[in-house]
């Protein structure tokens, strides 16, 4: 398999800590990229919209974005990780997953995308988790990432050294259990991701015959679900 780990922080604190235990668990024949953020990508999103009207190769910041972009469609598996910050994920992850937003399903999303796995590591003092998976999960959804998982601890410490085995066993145990459940083949994604395919279908159909009527061009995203063959029955799975 490969993995692409995007690294939510750049110290190598408890989040750090964390991704090392999970692909120790996976197993060291599968290959791994990782991006360090901010450093692998230090911009906010310009709100150019380029990415809507064009797609992720016109972005001002492409020189980042691209890059991580192309290695998440070449990966088997995504890994997202990102410590709780004031009760949220990190700026910088917020800040990367913005340069992504044209790969919403309602925009123009990578069929490979249909059939990735994903995993959210997080970890904070005492309280958010819930939060961060939902801000980096939001994302996943949307893209159409077929299996999602997520690996969450609560450490009550701010030291790796400090954090007590019990923790550090619960961390191992579900790090064990996701790659299992990372190891089987996807054939098709989840429900959820089917049904918000199917929504958008309708969607775009409604939009670009409405569009029509007042002799407005097709959009870009119209376009994209036209020439992938989706708005005709076809679907990126079996
Ligand atoms: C800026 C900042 C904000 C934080 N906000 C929270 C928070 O809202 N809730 C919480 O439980 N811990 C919070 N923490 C603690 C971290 O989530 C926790 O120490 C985590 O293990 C840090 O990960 P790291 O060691 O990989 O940097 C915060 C830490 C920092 C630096």
């Amino acid at each position: 398999m490969k993995i692409t780990v995007i690294n939510g922080v750049q110290n190598k604190g408890c989040t750090f800590h964390m991704k090392d235990m999970f692909l120790d668990a996976v197993g060291k024949e599968h290959e791994a990229v990782e991006y360090h953020l901010p450093y692998n990508m230090p911009s906010f999103c310009s709100g150019c919209k380029a990415c809507f009207y064009k797609d992720i190769t016109a972005c001002p910041h492409r020189e980042y974005t691209v890059p991580i972009w192309e290695s998440i469609k070449e990966s088997d598996v995504i890994v997202i990780t990102s410590p709780v910050y004031v009760l949220r994920a990190t700026g910088q992850v917020k800040a990367l997953l913005d340069h992504y937003a044209s790969k919403f399903m309602v925009h123009s999303p990578d069929k490979e995308l249909f059939f990735k796995k994903a995993v959210i590591i997080t970890n904070s003092a005492g309280a958010g988790l819930k939060n961060v998976i939902r801000d980096i999960g939001t994302s996943l959804d949307w893209w159409g990432v077929a299996k999602r998982y997520s690996i969450s601890q609560k450490l009550f410490e701010t030291r790796w050294e400090k954090v007590s085995d019990k923790r550090k066993k619960s961390i191992e145990k579900q790090c064990l259990r996701i790659t299992k459940k990372i190891e089987k083949p996807v054939k098709k994604p989840r429900l959820k991701i089917r049904l918000l395919f199917r929504i958008v279908k309708i969607m775009h159909k409604m939009l670009n015959k409405s569009f029509a009527k007042k002799g407005e061009p097709e959009t870009a995203d119209y376009q994209h679900w036209k020439n992938a063959g989706w708005l005709d029955g076809d679907k990126p799975w079996k």
